[in-house]
């Protein structure tokens, strides 16, 4: 493994070694803070690029014990439109890829509702940001990052620092997420997202990348101008943000 500093960067030989690594530090923060009597606060991500962290963090609990008890977390962003049951829904991705599968507690889990009613939706939002400082922040937030440069569901233009709310998808977006619906027609247009300002707030970041389909927008975010036009760029004015990458992923850093 190849490491760099500010953001450190770790460069893992595949994405499963990386999120190994990453799953170890998590399951030494909950024992850490645990050992003080602390909850650890999470903010989890969804997409492809965690699933190989879930499967880790699977593993660690049924073959090592590691309990989730403590653990409180919140969801990055959620489709508007798509409700719990929808198998598209995050709500679904989460309880299918962890929490079904591992002793959090239901009412330690926090994901944006994409049911809302319009009318609703602002003082949803505002609890959201609101539940997250009741719990004392966010401790450790996990990102992918969109091959628009987006981080949670924060494409380019929006400022460094917007808070919890609803946002446009880009057609680039709809159509990486394509993938998981029938049709590119099924894509919502629209999601509730954390905003730039929320997940900039977290204590420490880590930020996940594979593939050489990351290449370019990773080689953006770490090393060109910090910018709206490319929101994980805003992690290179974050104190505690680390970057696990794989070999692809890293290609075009210099
Ligand atoms: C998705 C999610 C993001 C995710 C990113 C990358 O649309 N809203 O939270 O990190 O885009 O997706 P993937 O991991 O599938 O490449």
């Amino acid at each position: 493994m190849i490491m760099t500093s500010t953001p450190r960067t770790q460069v893992h030989p595949d994405p499963h070694s990386a999120s190994q690594a990453l799953a170890t530090e998590v399951a030494d923060l909950i024992s850490s803070r645990e050992a003080k009597q602390l909850p650890t606060v999470l903010g989890l991500a969804t997409g492809a690029t965690p699933i190989h962290f879930y499967e880790e963090l699977r593993r660690l609990h049924t073959e090592h014990g590691l309990s989730f008890g403590s653990v409180i977390t919140f969801n990055l962003d959620e489709y508007v439109g798509l409700g719990r049951q929808d198998p598209q829904s995050y709500w679904h991705f989460m309880h299918d890829q962890l929490f079904d599968h591992i002793d959090i507690h239901a009412d330690n889990i926090h994901i944006p509702d994409g049911t809302i009613a319009e009318a609703d939706l602002g003082q949803h939002c505002e609890a959201y940001e609101q539940a997250i400082k009741n719990a004392g922040g966010i401790d450790l937030q996990i990102l992918g990052i969109g091959t628009t440069g987006h981080i949670g569901f924060n494409e380019p233009g929006t400022a460094r620092d917007s808070r919890t709310g609803i946002v446009d998808l880009t057609e680039e977006t709809r159509q990486s997420n394509a993938v998981f619906f029938n049709s590119i027609d099924d894509v919502p247009t629209k999601a509730i997202s954390m905003g730039c300002g929320t997940i900039l707030d977290a204590k420490q970041i880590a930020a996940l990348a594979w593939g050489e389909r990351k290449a370019s927008v990773v080689q953006g975010a770490l090393q060109g101008p910090v910018t709206p036009d490319c929101p994980a760029s805003f992690l290179q004015e974050h104190p505690s943000a680390t970057f696990y990458l794989d070999q692809p992923a890293a290609n075009a850093l210099r």
